[in-house]
């Protein structure tokens, strides 16, 4: 009798198990003309599968059905794209059926106004205004000077302690942004901001489940910006000082960019309108800033100093320019625009940290309308997953993709490659991509000239869903 009961509920699980994976397939793949694919469970989809097998699970999808499939992750029916030219495509073709798509927790808690939650006019304001702040005209004459003097501070008295490159690299990330934005240096208010970015950053990458204890909840409680009001209504008044060429330009206001909006006409930096932002707009937009460059310039940070010590030959030649710039100044000369336009080696190996570490591994939109890929329908409202991580190993774009090889960058034009697409494409392309390159390079020039290393302990580096050293990296740090 017992084994018989047993049997029974057996029997109605594997029925009950069928009938819900039936369901959500019942419930989405009904339309004609969808990619191939599956739903996975009501609700949940194969977000457990996606996060537990990341990459390979992707691999495996595209074995079955083909670089263009369905599924269901994080919440949402959604079309994995692993096709370089068509995901060129879809970055291309913002307002022509995609806007972004990001998950709820993160629009949630960024704000309603942060750069990834709005589309159309409102969308080309934020970014002429985040443009007008990263353009090179702002960087030469306004943040180069700080973020060289931010890491001069921040690299200083490293030799003969053990550092945690993870954890200095998040705060070189954090206080250089803070120093950039609001005038901030290291100290009580840059601690609190620190431990409230945290919480955000883990608050955006969680389920929007709103109970307390859950860090979907405890992200949405952070005030990080509201720690700093007075620092931010300062900074306010001194952007829109007119004829302050070094003065940063969030109203869109042409004549509030003092010169440099008209030294670098023609630079193609400006693509956004005129219209001046709110209040809320702009605070939402200091926070998408700084949350933007936190893990994107840290996490390169950290990687690019761990490929250059498993690569004594990169490592020889990366110091070797550092000290041929330091051999031209004395030693209190910080670094200028014709010094970082130099580092031909170190933004090679940047982008080969990009592509070998890969921090972005693809990019949300959401469909607006029915839109037609490879000859398949896509309903509106869907999720395209534009996965571009496959690219960064194509052995035909990058040949030994598994090597750490600066060199090839210096080769061959690979920048001007139509899929590249380390920072993005189309309407959307990363408008911090030049500061965040010109940050992660001055780090490298004060830590190459003033320090070698060695690590120390058993330190491991996690690839999926995102680029980390769980238990940190920890270094040993001498004079050079
Ligand atoms: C080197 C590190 C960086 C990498 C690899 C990177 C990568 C990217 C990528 C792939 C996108 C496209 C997102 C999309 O299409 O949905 C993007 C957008 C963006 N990035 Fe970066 N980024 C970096 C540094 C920065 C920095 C330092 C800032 C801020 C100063 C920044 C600010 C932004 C903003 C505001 C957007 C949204 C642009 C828009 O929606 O129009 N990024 N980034």
């Amino acid at each position: 009798m017992a084994l018989l009961l047993l049997l029974v509920a057996v029997l109605g699980v594997v029925l009950a198990s069928s009938l819900l994976l039936r369901w959500n397939e019942l419930r989405y793949s009904r339309r004609r003309g969808l990619p191939p694919g599956t739903m996975g469970w009501p609700h949940f989809g194969e977000t457990t599968e996606f996060l537990k097998q990341g990459p390979s699970f992707m691999k495996q999808r595209r074995l079955r059905y083909g670089s263009l499939f369905r599924t269901h992750i994080l919440g949402c029916p959604t079309v994995v794209c692993m096709e370089p030219e068509l995901n060129r495509r879809t970055l291309a073709s913002e307002g022509a059926g995609f806007v972004p798509g990001y998950p709820q927790s993160m629009l949630d808690i960024l704000g309603p106004n942060n750069i990834a939650a709005v589309h159309g006019p409102l969308h080309r304001a934020m970014r002429g205004a985040m443009l007008a702040l990263t353009r090179p005209h702002m960087i030469r004459a306004a943040l180069l000077p700080k973020i060289d003097a931010f890491m001069r501070t921040h690299l200083h008295g490293w030799a003969g302690r053990r550092v945690d490159l993870q954890e200095m690299t998040k705060e070189m990330a954090l206080l250089s942004a803070l120093r950039q934005i609001a005038g901030i240096s290291a100290g009580p208010l840059s601690d609190a901001l620190k431990a409230e970015l945290y919480t955000l950053v883990l608050g955006t990458f969680s389920l929007p489940i709103n109970i307390p204890g859950t860090n979907y909840s405890k992200g949405l409680q952070v005030l990080f910006i509201a720690c700093i009001p007075e620092n931010i209504r300062t900074k306010k008044v001194e952007l829109n000082e007119p004829s302050n060429s070094s003065s940063v330009c969030f109203s869109g206001k042409e004549e509030a960019c003092g010169n440099a909006a008209a030294d670098d006409r023609g630079t193609g930096g400006n693509e956004g309108t005129r219209a001046k932002l709110s209040d809320d707009q702009i605070i939402d937009l200091l926070i998408t800033l700084i949350y933007s460059g936190y893990e994107t310039v840290s996490t390169t940070s950290m990687m690019a100093v761990k490929y250059l010590s498993d690569n004594p030959k990169a490592l020889g030649q990366i110091r070797k320019e550092h000290l041929d710039i330091r051999k031209a100044k004395s030693p209190e000369d910080a670094l200028d625009w014709n010094d970082y336009k130099s580092m031909t080696f170190t933004k090679a190996v940047i982008y080969e940290t990009l592509r070998l570490a890969t921090v972005v591994n693809g990019l949300l939109r959401k469909t607006t309308q029915d839109v037609e890929m490879n000859g398949y329908v896509i309903p509106k409202g869907w999720r395209i997953y534009v996965y571009t991580r496959e690219i960064n190993y194509d052995p035909f774009l990058y040949p030994e993709p598994m090597v750490f090889n600066p060199w090839r960058w210096l080769e061959t034009n690979l920048e001007s490659h139509p899929h590249f697409m380390l920072f993005g494409g189309g309407a959307r392309m990363c408008p911090g991509k030049e500061v965040g390159t010109v940050e992660i390079a001055t780090f490298l020039h004060y830590f190459v000239t003033r320090y070698r290393w060695e690590e120390e302990g058993n330190n491991t580096i996690s690839k999926f869903p995102r680029v980390a050293a769980p238990n940190g990296l920890h270094i040993r740090v001498q004079d050079y």
